[in-house]
């Protein structure tokens, strides 16, 4: 199964989605994660420098906290400006074999990279802030997803106010992920959040929200 997480908008939090949502699978799956931003955003997330050599897509991994993560590399660079969505794709397909689930964390624009993995997607994910120009960018990517024959769920990130918005082709879920300074103290540590509060707090609140996005987007 090959979950996408998408959102046009920069900096609404799909990378910190990506991530803790495949450390919250991984417990219980077989879980790849593949960082389909050229800017390596997974992959710094584990303290991972973009690799500056050129791979085929897939073709360098290293096991984090059982996680199977595919970092950045300059070949992603090529596909977003020569690629062809098909073969993208395929070579995602490809991949995912190897997984019970593969989670893919995309680029802030709809280039090829962020296309090929809304086509190759079974579940498509976009984490949506409280804004209007993230709002608006919800919008674009329901048209896109509509004239791509998608569907996928959205929920509320950096905000406890849940985001009440009617799209055709985006259904938005009751769930908020809030803001809060753990992001940021765990990031500077190159771990998730999830992970952070496993070994700080008795009472991990973020992962539950994190583990309860899984069992939704799977259910979905
Ligand atoms: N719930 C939250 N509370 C506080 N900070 C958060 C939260 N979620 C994410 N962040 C922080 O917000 C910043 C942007 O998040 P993230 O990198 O996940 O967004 P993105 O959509 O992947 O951005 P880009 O489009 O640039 O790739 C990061 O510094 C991250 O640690
Ligand atoms: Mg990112």
């Amino acid at each position: 199964m090959i979950i996408t997480v998408i959102n046009q908008k920069g900096g609404v939090g799909k990378t910190t989605t990506a991530v803790n949502l495949a450390y919250g699978l991984s417990k219980q799956m077989n879980v790849g994660l593949l960082d389909m931003d050229p800017e390596g955003g997974t992959s710094f997330s584990f303290g991972i420098r973009r690799d500056k050599r050129e791979f085929p897509l897939g073709g360098k991994s290293i096991n984090i906290f059982n996680i199977e993560v595919f970092p950045a590399h300059l070949g992603l660079l090529k596909l977003e400006i020569g690629g062809e969505v098909e073969d993208v794709m395929k070579s995602i397909v490809k991949i995912a074999e190897s997984f019970d689930v593969l989670v893919i964390d995309t680029p802030p624009n709809l280039g090829t990279l962020a296309v090929a993995s809304m086509v190759a997607a079974d579940k498509i994910l976009s984490p949506v802030t409280p804004q209007p120009l993230a709002i608006e960018a919800v919008r674009n990517l329901d048209s896109r997803l509509q004239s791509l024959n998608k569907k996928a769920v959205a929920f509320t990130s950096m905000s406890k106010k849940p985001i009440d918005v009617e799209l055709k082709a985006v259904k938005f879920l009751q769930l908020s992920i809030p803001q809060s300074r753990l992001f940021s103290e765990a990031s500077k540590l190159g771990v998730p959040v999830s992970r952070y509060e496993e070994i700080r707090l008795r009472r991990p609140r973020i992962e539950k929200l994190y583990e309860e996005l899984g069992k939704v987007i799977l259910s979905e």
